[in-house]
């Protein structure tokens, strides 16, 4: 059965934008795999706190004394959940230009050394079997297109450091400019939506996408 994770940022819960737009794409995936299961996992508003010092130190070096306890034992579930997924989905609004702190915390638990990705001479070299992920953001002004009004360390940022892990499969949408007024809202939804059209009329949900993983 394939495995949906959809990874929700917003403190603002169901009523945020970027899970309606997320949840557009799950709805879209669904008609293409009616059977697939959807796994929820919910980190704004407080769900997921940061990393502890016993990780630090597991991060430091590979000869470290640490327990499996804590932020450790958090991370390894919350790669377990990566792992066992073939299709993943993050609703996230731009904070302060880039994800917001708990995406971050999410990142530092799941881009971890030795585990998802290995040093080498050549650099960090991911280890997590390549997936689709697809990536619903909201914000306030925009941040792409000749109407941008402000950097975005958000979407290089993100699609960096999924490669980290090995994610290279990595497809924005975005709904820019809430806070331009309801008519605004609306029209970048309209847009929003065509393309979320014309990219799923093209989408397929290979074999490939859902092999185990190694
Ligand atoms: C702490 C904070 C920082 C924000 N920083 C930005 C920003 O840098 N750029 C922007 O366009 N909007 C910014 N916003 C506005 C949100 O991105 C916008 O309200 C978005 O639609 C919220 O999405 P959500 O409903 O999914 O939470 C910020 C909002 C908050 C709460």
């Amino acid at each position: 059965m394939m495995n949906i994770l959809h990874i929700s940022c917003s403190p603002r819960g169901q009523a945020a934008e970027s899970s309606r737009l997320s949840q557009k794409i799950i709805c879209l995936l669904m008609e293409r795999e009616p059977g697939a299961r959807v796994v929820n996992r919910a980190i704004g508003n407080g769900a997921l706190p940061h990393i502890d010092e016993n990780y630090a130190r597991a991060q430091h070096s590979a000869t470290a004394e640490v327990t499996q306890e804590g932020s450790v034992s958090t991370s390894e579930e919350l790669i377990e959940e990566l792992e066992s997924s073939d299709i993943v989905v993050i609703a996230t609004p731009m904070h302060n230009l880039s994800v917001p702190s708990v995406l971050k915390a999410w990142i530092d638990h799941v881009v971890r050394a030795r585990r998802t990705f290995e040093v080498t001479r050549d650099g960090k070299i991911g280890t997590l079997r390549d997936r689709p992920v697809f990536v619903a953001v909201s914000s306030g002004g925009r941040f792409s297109g000749k109407h941008a009004r402000q950097p975005d360390f958000l979407t290089p940022y993100l699609r960096l450091i999924l490669g980290t892990i090995g994610l290279h499969d990595v497809t924005f949408f975005s709904v820019e400019g809430t806070g331009a007024g309801r008519d605004a809202v609306t029209e970048a939804r309209t847009r929003t939506d065509r393309a979320l059209q014309a990219y799923f009329a093209l989408f397929r949900v290979t074999e490939c996408n859902a092999l185990p993983s190694p």
